[in-house]
């Protein structure tokens, strides 16, 4: 098995230490700035004999070595600075994505794409419709580790752990993502009977706002051990075939009423990729406000003209 990255910063770097801590497979890290991913290949390979790692790692600047990948992740692009949206990147991100999928496309035609670099959903529309590939073979990742950003907060909020809060977040990575209260369990009791109205409310706005929280924390550069985690699920779903329900950014075409744009769904991902997309039956207010969030990734891709040769699969 091999997984390239395309971007050997933070959060492509972090994501390649965990592939190697866990023997996902081998890894090749990719960057403009080849003597970063050099630096960063040598170090992980140093720690081979400390940490027992069964993998290889390499860094490179050449598209060559991505040949024969099952899984490009994509990180390559700006991280935001204090102050900045996610959206505030689109123009020079977008620039990015479509450099780097016309070298996937050309080395590694058949893999798996993941998408970290933001704004999340409409880079993931921008691979899809870049790349020519499959829909199942696009997945943007986000709303895993939106969902994550939610447990947690409600962890310290509740005491609860982890593994005993279900919860799914959905819809865009960004301001109007749609955490779903309706399918949120408290160690198997609904959310509304184990906390107020006023509770839920903050800590939704706080879910929201978290990412932009380390940012103007860490001053330059944004979070990447959360990112990298989320985007290791998505990987280790696909490579070991888990078959495992995880919110992610998927193309639509017809589900939840919506096309032609990418967003966070439910989907089941497996060896091929997003196997299936679920449509939950959610109630008026958060399907709305779901579709609220898909409009505005159509607007913001309208608005880079990218929508106008929406592929008509
Ligand atoms: N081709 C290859 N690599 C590139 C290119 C390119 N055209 N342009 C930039 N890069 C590389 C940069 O050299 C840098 O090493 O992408 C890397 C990005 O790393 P960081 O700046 O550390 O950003 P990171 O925190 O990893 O975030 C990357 O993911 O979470 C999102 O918002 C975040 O869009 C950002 C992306």
């Amino acid at each position: 098995m091999k997984i390239s990255i395309v971007g050997a910063g933070n959060v492509g770097s972090t994501l390649a230490e965990r592939i190697l801590n866990h023997g996902l497979a081998d890894v090749v890290l990719l960057d403009i700035r080849e003597d970063l991913a050099k630096a960063k290949a040598f170090d992980l390979a140093d720690t081979r004999p400390l940490m027992d790692y069964k993998k290889s790692v390499i860094g490179t600047g050449d598209y060559n070595e991505i040949r024969n990948s099952q899984i490009v992740v994509i990180t390559a692009g700006f991280p935001r600075k204090p102050g900045m949206t996610r959206d505030n990147l689109i123009h020079k991100n977008s620039e990015i994505i479509k450099e780097v999928l016309k070298n996937i496309k050309k080395n590694s035609p058949e893999a798996i794409l993941v998408i970290v670099t933001n704004p999340l959903d409409i880079m993931t529309y921008l691979a899809y419709k870049e790349s020519g590939c499959d829909r199942r073979k696009i997945i943007g990742m986000a709303g895993n580790l939106d969902t994550a950003r939610f447990k947690a907060l409600l962890f310290r909020q509740t005491g609860v752990p982890p593994d005993k809060i279900e919860t799914f977040v959905l819809g865009s990575h960004g301001d109007t993502m749609v955490p779903l209260v309706s399918k949120t369990l408290i160690d198997g009791k609904p959310l509304e009977n184990v906390l107020d109205k006023e509770n839920i409310t903050s800590l939704l706005a706080r879910t929201k706002k978290r990412g932009g929280e380390v940012i103007a924390l860490l001053k330059s550069g944004s979070a990447y051990y959360s990112p990298s985690a989320a985007c290791f699920e998505i990987l280790r779903a696909i490579i070991n075939d888990e078959k495992k329900t995880i919110p992610c950014s998927c193309i639509l075409e017809g589900e939840y009423g919506m096309r032609d744009c990418a967003i966070g769904v439910p989907a089941k991902l497996g060896k091929s990729g997003v196997e299936k997309i679920l449509e939950w039956k959610l109630p008026p207010d958060e399907l709305g406000a779901l579709r609220k969030s898909a409009k505005l990734v159509k607007d913001a891709l309208g608005k880079l003209g990218e929508r106008k040769n929406a592929r008509s699969k």
